[in-house]
């Protein structure tokens, strides 16, 4: 007897495509399977379970702390969620640095226990290494360049990159090196537009921007961010497409009163 299970997901081939027809692709964090069903539910194009959720749900200052086993466990919930939109899941500080061999390894072991699609790294021709053995093994790969925070006490913040020449041009060409080497799609974050758009036409795989402008192939947020969870946190790139920490806060309020009033629960929420 032979089992054929469907995956209904986005793959990598039809996000090329997207590129192609010139048809702009959306892609949010996502840390859990009930906001993941509601992204799905809503059209997303891919979910990231980035190592972002080292600071927005286990919050930390940095991404650096988040483990391996802790971004599989938050992925899990993910993918059990997501019936249409692409799975990537980051791969964690210090899981592909120290050889080329161990980053397989973890991004293999990320894929097989977590059931994602694919894994997204920082950084460019200094991991090239490690990218080209793991989409020769079969594992798809995003890449991640600009700012990339998990080298945040490198760059000593988080700023604008690539203002400079030197650094731009080093940029395009680890973006080039990057699709040569078969990353199916390539993240920009926090620089200048006019480069991000240049890195675009410039590579066959779709740039997925944050903070790089309008011209990449398409965009992604941190989802607390954007739903205006996270209230101290305003960058010029952001822009909040709801208010949910107000919200949340008067329901809570309301639900304090009606506490504390006696008013909750009422006969008919009672057995
Ligand atoms: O970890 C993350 O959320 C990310 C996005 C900002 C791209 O890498």
């Amino acid at each position: 007897m032979s089992v054929h299970v469907q995956n209904s997901r986005l793959t990598t081939a039809k996000l090329r495509q997207m590129k192609v027809n010139g048809e702009k692709i959306a892609m949010l964090t996502s840390y859990d399977f009930t906001l993941a069903s509601l992204l799905d539910e809503a059209g997303i194009d891919m979910l990231l379970v980035g190592d972002s959720a080292s600071n927005v749900v286990c919050g930390n200052q940095y991404t650096l702390p988040i483990t391996v086993d802790e971004m599989i466990f938050l992925t899990k919930g993910v993918v059990r969620a997501a019936q249409h939109a692409l799975v990537v899941c980051d791969m964690p500080f210090g899981s592909y640095q120290v050889s080329e061999e161990e980053a397989v390894r973890n991004a293999i072991k990320i894929l097989k226990e977590s059931g994602c699609d694919a894994v997204k790294l920082e950084g460019g021709e200094e991991i090239l290494p490690a990218i080209r053995h793991m989409v020769q093994s079969g594992v798809p790969v995003m890449g991640h360049l600009g700012l990339t925070p998990q080298s945040v006490n490198q760059f000593g913040g988080y700023g604008l990159r690539a203002k400079e020449e030197a650094e731009a041009a080093k940029l395009l060409h680890d973006a080039k090196l990057l699709d040569e080497a078969g990353c199916f799609s390539i993240v920009l974050e926090k620089i200048p537009a006019a480069l991000a758009e240049q890195v675009t036409k410039a590579v066959s795989c779709p740039v997925i921007g944050i903070g790089a402008g309008n011209g990449c192939d398409g965009q992604v947020l941190v989802l607390h961010d954007m739903l205006g969870l996270n209230q101290g946190f305003k960058p010029k790139f952001l822009r909040h497409f709801a208010n949910l920490a107000g919200e949340v806060k008067t329901a809570v309020n309301d639900y304090i009163t009606a506490v504390k009033e006696g008013t909750f629960p009422n006969t008919e929420e009672s057995y």
